[in-house]
C-alpha cells in the first residue's frame, strides 16, 4: 500500500469521526509535516478531508474517480483488479493492457481511465467517451484454453456485465450477439475481446469494456445508444459499478473454467435478445438473413436460412428484421452490398 493509500485507509476507518494527527503519525510512522503533505495530496485528488486543530483529520467525501484506492476498498476479488493501472486520460485502455500483457502482466491486471481519446470498438469503429462519465476499462486474462474457445470468454464477460448492471441498477440488459448489452433496444455497453495467441495456446486475452454509465442524451449516438443514468433516472456510482463488474467477471470466469461452457451458454441464452428472432447479419459486403436459432461452442451464431439450411457465423453485425413477409423474397437471401 502506498503512503497516501495508507492514510486514506486510516481516515476511512475512523470516518465520520476525527482521528488525531498524533495517531495518524504513529500509524504511518511519519512526521506531522509529512501527514499534512499527504492530506494535501488527497485533497488534490478530490477527497474532502477536514483538518481541525486539536481534533485532527476526518474524511468528508470521496471523489467520483475510478482511483485504485477506491476500487480496491472492499473489492473482495482474488485476481481481478489485483493490479490496477489508473490513467486520467488514455488513448485506448486495451492498447495499454495489451502492452502490459506482452510484458508479462499477471492475470487480472486492470487498466482503467476517466476519458478515452482513441478508444477502439469492434469492426474498426471508435469508442470515445467524455471525462468521468463512462466506465472504460480493459482486463488482462490468461485463460488456459485453445484459441478457438476465446469467443467463450466474450460470452462470459457479457453475462457477468449484464448481472453487474442488474445488481447495481436493477435494470436488466439484454445481450445482442455477439456481445452488445442493450437496454430498451439501445446499446449501453460494448465488449471488445482481443487475443494474443499461438496456434495451440493463448498467451493473453484482453477484454475491453465500454459502459455508458452517466452519459447525457447529447453525448450519445441518437436513437442507437443509451446510458444507465438515462434509463435509471439517476447518477450511477461508477466505482460501485466497476467493483461489481469485477466481482461478477471473476465469478463467471471461475464458473466457466470449472463447469465449462454449458452453464455460460444457458445464462447467455436467457438474456439473449437475438435468439428466436428474424435477423440480418452483415459482414463486410455480405449480408445474410434468417432466424437466429442458437450459438455453438465457439460462440458462433447459428442462423436458420429460409431454405431450412443452417449457417454458422463467427462475426458480423446483427440488425433485427420485422417479418419474413416484409419484403420481396430476395431479402432473405445472401446478398452483397
Ligand atoms: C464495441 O464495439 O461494441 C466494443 C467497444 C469496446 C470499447 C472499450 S472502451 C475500453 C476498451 N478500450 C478500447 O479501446 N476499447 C474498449
Amino acid at each position: 500500500m502506498t503512503e497516501p493509500d495508507h492514510l486514506l485507509s486510516v481516515l476511512r476507518r475512523h470516518a465520520p469521526s476525527f482521528v488525531s494527527g498524533e495517531e495518524v503519525c504513529r500509524e504511518l510512522n511519519v512526521t506531522r509535516q509529512a501527514v499534512w503533505k499527504q492530506v494535501q495530496g488527497l485533497r488534490h485528488q478530490g477527497y474532502g478531508v477536514e483538518g481541525r486543530p486539536r481534533q485532527g483529520y476526518r474524511l468528508l467525501s470521496s471523489p467520483d474517480r475510478l482511483l485504485p484506492a477506491e476500487i480496491q476498498c472492499g473489492l473482495g476479488t482474488v485476481a481481478l483488479g489485483c493490479r490496477i493501472v489508473y490513467l486520467e486520460r488514455a488513448g485506448s485502455t486495451s492498447d495499454v493492457a495489451r502492452d502490459l500483457a506482452r510484458q508479462g502482466a499477471p492475470e487480472g491486471t486492470l487498466v482503467v481511465t476517466e476519458e478515452q481519446t482513441a478508444g477502439r470498438g469492434r469492426r474498426g469503429r471508435s469508442w470515445n467517451c467524455p471525462f468521468g462519465r463512462g466506465l472504460l476499462f480493459s482486463l488482462v486474462l490468461r485463460p488456459p484454453v485453445r484459441p478457438a474457445c476465446a469467443p467463450q470468454v466474450t460470452m462470459v464477460a457479457a453475462v457477468a456485465l449484464a448481472r453487474a448492471i442488474e445488481k447495481v441498477t436493477g435494470l436488466a440488459p439484454g445481450i445482442k450477439w455477439p456481445n452488445d448489452l442493450l437496454l430498451e433496444g439501445k446499446k449501453v455497453c460494448g465488449i471488445l475481446t482481443e487475443m494474443d495467441a499461438e496456434p495451440e495456446v493463448i498467451n493473453s486475452v484482453v477484454i475491453g469494456v465500454g459502459l455508458n454509465a452517466n452519459l447525457a442524451e447529447g453525448e450519445l449516438e441518437p436513437g442507437r445508444a443509451t446510458s444507465l443514468k438515462l434509463q435509471a433516472g439517476k447518477d450511477i456510482g461508477r466505482v460501485r459499478l466497476l467493483q461489481e463488474a469485477l466481482r461478477q467477471l471473476e465469478e463467471w470466469y471461475r464458473i466457466w473454467q470449472v463447469g465449462g461452457f454449458t452453464v455460460i451458454r444457458a445464462e447467455w441464452e436467457k438474456r439473449s435478445v437475438t435468439l428466436d428472432r428474424l435477423v440480418r447479419v452483415r459482414l463486410g459486403d455480405i449480408s445474410l438473413a434468417g432466424r437466429a436459432v442458437g450459438v455453438d461452442e465457439e460462440g458462433a451464431l447459428l442462423l436458420e436460412l429460409p431454405d431450412g439450411a443452417t449457417q454458422r457465423l463467427l462475426a458480423g453485425e446483427v440488425t433485427f428484421e420485422d417479418s419474413y413477409g416484409r419484403g420481396p423474397g430476395e431479402e432473405w437471401e445472401c446478398r452483397r452490398g
